[in-house]
């Protein structure tokens, strides 16, 4: 089942997906009740909840350094990037006790582990999923529910946000810096973080949890001169 604030969009990515979806939803994360009536959509159309990923995200380009953060800009990141989460990990999580069996999957960034220059309110929002997720992996270990997080570099892709203002040759600009900073010597596609995720929503990764995975080629490891 796939949720999305925008459901045209939602159900553009269902028709190209290649598994079955059972149902698109229109819902909005920050909001509390979208969240419980989407946990109880999901439960209708799948008869239980085996893995929920969290990947809905923003990044106003507008929010830089934090003198340069509106105060609006920054209420809407942390509402989004973590309110948004943790809004949604707490309507699915009981269904997931109840069954004694979940796992969640959240969609950080290596913003989360490294600190990006002028990206104050998103960094800080990955770093709260981060730890979002290693509170939910200890305190729901014993209910046989496990959490893990994904933390990507730039992707090929964009985000809408980011794709609304930067040009072509600011693209390219911006894959070249990827390329450059991360050992493997490409950018992250959206089927490596989608490996990624997978590796944690199967039982392949059945003995971890409140895990933070890069997936930036290595771009962490390495020390830049
Ligand atoms: N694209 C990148 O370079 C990159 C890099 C690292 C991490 N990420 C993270 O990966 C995730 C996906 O990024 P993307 O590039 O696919 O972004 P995107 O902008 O392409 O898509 C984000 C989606 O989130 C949805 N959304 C926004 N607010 C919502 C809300 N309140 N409720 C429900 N849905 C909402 C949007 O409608 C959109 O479909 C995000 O968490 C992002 O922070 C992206």
């Amino acid at each position: 089942m796939l949720a999305d604030l925008d459901l045209a969009r939602a159900q553009q990515s269902a028709s190209g997906a290649s598994g079955a979806v059972a149902r698109v939803v229109q819902a909005d994360l920050t909001v509390a009740d979208q969240c419980a009536r989407m946990a109880a959509e999901a439960q209708e159309a799948l008869g239980g909840i085996d893995v929920l990923c969290n990947t809905a995200g923003i990044d106003p380009p507008g929010a830089k350094k934090v003198h340069e953060t509106s105060e609006a800009d920054w209420d809407r990141i942390l509402e989004v990037n973590l309110k948004g989460v943790f809004l949604s990990c707490r309507a699915l999580i009981p269904i997931m006790v109840a069954q004694g069996s979940g796992a969640i999957v959240n969609v950080a960034s290596q913003g989360a582990l490294l600190t990006m220059p002028a990206m104050a309110a998103y960094g800080v929002s990955k770093a709260g999923v981060l730890q979002l997720t290693r509170q939910i992996a200890v305190d729901y270990a014993r209910d046989g529910v496990r959490a893990n997080c994904v933390c990507p570099s730039g992707l090929v892709s964009p985000s809408l946000d980011r794709l609304s203002v930067l040009g072509a040759e600011q693209l390219e600009r911006r894959a070249e810096a990827m390329r450059r900073a991360a050992p493997l010597g490409r950018v992250c596609t959206p089927e490596d973080v989608a490996s990624a995720m997978l590796f944690f929503a199967s039982g392949m990764s059945g003995f971890v949890t409140g895990a933070a995975l890069p997936v930036e080629g290595g771009a962490t490891t390495a020390m830049k001169f």
